[in-house]
């Protein structure tokens, strides 16, 4: 197995590269967002509980993220690898999913990392919003937000990886293959 962490701030291009990844190595995708983002679409009462919070551009609990996860791996055992889009967001998460891969005797070989500055993200994120309805890429305070929560909550998990000699910094501008590219080098698999 396989399993890869591509992480960034919002509008960074996670989801955009995931789905080349998954092409061209055939890993099994979870994002957490479109997760939870199913869930709201379900009309559960949880549901209603995770849009108040995503549309504030705050964080679901660890707890809540984390029970999806295990939920998600456990149906996909059979997986080639995984691809962690937008999880671990925090490092309780991220020591969560060393010890959930570890019960199933695997572990994140990598963490790409993309880095784009803040104007470009609020660039891209103001520009889908206006065509995409989620309802947090419709307003720069809860863009603003979401940068600021990557900043003082996301970020160390950052760390956490560079000290497990795991994490890969990649140049998040230019063209999507360009990226892409720069994505595969490091990949090397
Ligand atoms: P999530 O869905 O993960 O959103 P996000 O991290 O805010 O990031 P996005 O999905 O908006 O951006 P992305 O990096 O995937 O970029 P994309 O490829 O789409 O999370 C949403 C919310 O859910 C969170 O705020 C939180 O509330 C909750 N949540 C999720 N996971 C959680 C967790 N683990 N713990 C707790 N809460 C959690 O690209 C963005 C745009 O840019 C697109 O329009 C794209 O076309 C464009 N673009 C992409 N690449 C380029 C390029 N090279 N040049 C120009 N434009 C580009
Ligand atoms: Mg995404």
């Amino acid at each position: 197995m396989y399993s890869l962490v591509i992480f960034g701030p919002p509008g960074s291009g996670k989801g955009t590269q995931s789905e080349k990844l998954i092409e061209k190595y055939g890993l099994t995708h979870l994002s957490t967002g479109d997760v939870l983002r199913a869930e709201i679409k379900s009309g559960s009462e949880l549901g209603n509980q995770i849009k108040s919070l995503i549309e504030k551009g705050e964080l679901v609990s660890d707890e809540m993220v984390q029970e999806m996860v295990k939920a998600f791996v456990m149906k996909n055992k059979d997986a080639k690898g995984f691809i962690f889009d937008g999880f671990p967001r925090t490092v309780a998460q991220a020591q969560w999913l060393d010890n959930m891969l570890s019960e199933i005797s695997t572990s994140v070989n990598i963490m790409i990392s993309l880095d784009v500055p803040d104007d470009e993200l609020r660039i891209r994120l103001l520009s889908r919003g206006k065509v995409s309805g989620r309802q947090d890429d419709q307003d720069e305070a809860i863009i603003n937000n979401r940068i600021d929560v990557y900043k003082n909550t996301t970020l160390p998990v950052m760390e956490y990886y560079q000290k497990a000699g795991k994490a890969k910094g990649i140049h998040g501008l230019g063209t999507i293959d360009e990226i892409f590219g720069r994505i595969t080098e490091a990949v090397a698999l």
